[in-house]
């Protein structure tokens, strides 16, 4: 097991569909090439719109669907404690191989369950994850990211749209199906931004929300 690597999810039959994630084979198949891709731009690029939304640090993070770690480890740059939830095993050993001086705790996970994690966290980042979901999984997805925020905490949603490869099975998701699952849930839209793919794919875009979780 990799360095940092946790094991704590590996009998949980609750994950046991993990390696069905939509995708999971396209990030498994392209992972070192995705890597170059995702490791090109800066967390500090991407998240630009959302940086003033972060809590001083320290503070609790989790990254899920993480990727090549991009995202965790600049976090734990900035002085957060982050724990970094991916399911696709190659993604993590890229991850790992790449960001293996940062202070990342990785965990085999997925949405909707996460059964991984044990909240609360102050700031939760979903980053190009959300439009993998299926319908039926979207609800169940945010009832469980907001039982893992602490009250007041934060959650960065972005979401891609616009055509991808067959094979990475992407969902179309409506900003307004997005938008009133939050609120339905208690987790109150702080910031919404539309803009264009920061990797230059034209017929591609994003919406990037800030929501965060309503105080008792
Ligand atoms: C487009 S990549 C984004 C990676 C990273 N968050 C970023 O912004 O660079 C999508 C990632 O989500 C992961 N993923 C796919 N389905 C998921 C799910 N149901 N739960 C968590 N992660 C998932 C994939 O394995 C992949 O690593």
């Amino acid at each position: 097991m990799a360095t940092g690597e946790a094991s704590e999810t590996g009998d949980d039959p609750s994950e046991s569909g993990l390696r069905h994630t939509r995708g999971s084979a396209y990030y498994a198949r392209n992972a070192e090439w995705l890597a170059k891709r995702y490791e090109s731009l800066s967390f500090e690029t991407v998240h630009q719109e959302s940086l003033s939304f972060l809590p001083p640090a320290p503070a609790r993070v989790a990254d899920i669907g993480a990727g090549t770690g991009r995202d965790a480890a600049a976090l734990t740059e900035r002085g957060y404690e982050v724990v970094a939830v991916e399911p696709v095993a190659r993604m993590r050993e890229v991850a790992q191989r790449l960001h293996a001086d940062a202070p990342v705790v990785w965990l085999e996970g997925a949405l909707p369950h996460l059964a991984c994690l044990n909240g609360p966290f102050d700031v939760l980042l979903v980053s190009a994850v959300w439009m993998h979901l299926a319908e039926s999984d979207r609800e169940p997805a945010m009832r469980r990211l907001h039982e893992l925020l602490t009250p007041g905490g934060v959650l960065f949603l972005t979401v891609r749209h616009g055509p991808g490869p067959e094979e990475q099975q992407l969902f179309e998701v409506p900003d307004d199906e997005t938008l009133d699952l939050a609120r339905a849930c208690g987790l109150r839209p702080v910031n919404v931004w539309e803009g264009a793919d920061r990797l230059g794919r034209g017929q591609v875009c994003w919406t990037r929300l800030v929501l965060s979780r309503e105080c008792a």
